[in-house]
């Protein structure tokens, strides 16, 4: 199944022509695909079904619209969230409250206690200050605080430095070392119902190497519980598989992965959880964007997009590859540097890309950004927020609406003070 097929010459989504989301919604906007979700979330839980019963929690921070936390919703998938307002998104798209986790570092006092009050399945604690926080907040309502441990197994997961975060000087999760320790300290807490070990090492990984040695760390940890008499019935693995984002580009399969998480966890005995994000949602969107101008340049012409940084960080943010295409081909090719109309430098998707002949008007696609793309977007520039669409065979919806920057501007406020005759003549 091509989510994105060309037909008679032309980009669709499903079975909806790019163009003519174009035209009625405008650009840029999100594009995402209903069945490439499904497929993507079928094949994810298929894959690990067979290591007893595992909790599929996608990573909401992936992509946290509430249409596709409802296509998710519906295929059986939990969330693991890292905010109060990804957990009400959670929520109010359908996830049942024992299928969410709660990770993070600063998970604040409110946080906390919304996560009680919503008697979610687990919280992922990442410090001791933390456990004895939340055993306060949990023992003042009376209530036990299902958790687990968050470690840092110390391994390089080999991916962009912004997004690894296994190794020892990261702030995520506890150390290793002080692990036993502070798994003691959480037993004796009142409120606290400790029930696992939790860990995530980074995201977009091209090899499972780091993933089967950090695994097999958390193992022995689990051994070493065990005989201090922890009851350990919950390992949560985290997520981090990467995608291909270059045509031709090569992943680990699912299989491979279920196949080394099965090797190592035979002997567990616990029940499993899972926190997959990129690998769902990845390559079920497009940004779709339309050429503004060719520009003359030094080297390379440049193409002009309505689509910048601010609404797909990624290249910006990570030196990130994104396909791009054109939705009509032209036949022709040209090699230039696509950039946004963002008044920096850092603005540029890809320098030096040999792409299909565009000029101004013409409609083009960045591939794969169906994670991390909408939900990192921001004004900068008092730009608005980009829209998102979503196609379910030949119908589709706007899912998000754009919002425009006069929306944005309505939220501020100019105090009395700065606009009285007083202020102006100081
Ligand atoms: N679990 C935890 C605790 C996480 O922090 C993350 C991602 C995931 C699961 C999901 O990881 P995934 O399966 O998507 O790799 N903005 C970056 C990616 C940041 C990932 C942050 N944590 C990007 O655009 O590449």
């Amino acid at each position: 199944m091509n989510p994105f097929p060309i037909v008679a010459g032309e980009l669709y989504a499903e079975e909806v022509p790019l163009s003519r989301i174009a035209a009625e919604v405008g650009t840029p906007v999100y594009v995402y695909s209903r069945a490439a979700l499904e497929r993507n979330a079928t094949a994810f839980r298929d894959a690990v079904a067979p290591l007893g019963d595992p909790l599929c929690a996608f990573a909401v921070k992936a992509n946290p619209n509430l249409a596709v936390l409802r296509v998710l919703a519906a295929q059986g998938f939990g969330a693991d969230v890292v905010s109060g307002g990804e957990l009400r998104r959670a929520r109010a798209a359908g996830i049942a409250a024992d299928k969410i986790v709660f990770s993070g570092v600063g998970k604040t006092a409110a946080e906390l206690t919304l996560a009680l009050e919503e008697r979610i399945g687990q919280i992922n604690i990442e410090s001791v200050e933390e456990a004895d926080e939340l055993s306060a907040i949990a023992a003042a309502r009376g209530v036990q605080a299902v958790c687990a441990l968050r470690v840092n197994p110390d391994v390089d997961a080999g991916t962009h430095d912004k997004i690894s975060t296994g190794k020892a000087d990261s702030k995520f999760g506890v150390p290793l070392a002080e692990a036993v320790e502070v798994y003691d300290r959480m037993a004796t807490l009142p409120g606290l119902a400790p029930c696992g070990v939790a860990l995530h090492i980074g995201s977009q990984l091209a090899d499972l190497a780091p993933l089967e040695r950090a695994f097999t760390r958390l193992g022995n940890l689990v051994t070493r519980l065990r005989q201090k008499g922890h009851a350990i019935t919950r390992v949560d693995l985290g997520g981090g598989l990467g995608i291909p984002y270059r045509q031709g580009e090569m992943f680990p399969s699912l299989a491979d992965y279920a196949a080394m998480v099965a090797r190592v966890t035979r002997s567990w005995d616990v029940r499993l959880i899972f926190e997959p994000g990129r690998i769902i949602v990845g390559d079920a969107g497009v940004l779709l964007t339309r050429v503004v101008r060719v520009k003359r340049g030094a080297a390379n012409p440049f193409v002009v997009v309505d689509a910048a940084m601010n609404d797909l960080a990624r290249p910006a943010m990570y030196g990130a590859w994104h396909d791009f295409m054109p939705v009509r081909a032209s036949g022709a090719r040209m090699v230039a540097n696509i950039v946004g109309p963002i008044c920096e430098t850092g603005d540029t998707f890809a320098t030096g890309r040999e792409i299909d002949r565009l000029e101004s008007g013409d409609l083009a696609v960045f591939r794969t950004a169906g994670a991390y793309g909408a939900t990192m977007a921001s004004s900068y520039n008092s730009r608005g927020f980009v829209p998102e669409v979503l196609v379910d065979a030949d119908r589709f919806a706007v899912v998000a609406d754009r919002i425009a920057p006069d929306a944005i501007m309505a939220a501020e406020r100019v105090p009395d003070w700065l606009s009285d005759d007083a202020g102006q003549a100081r």
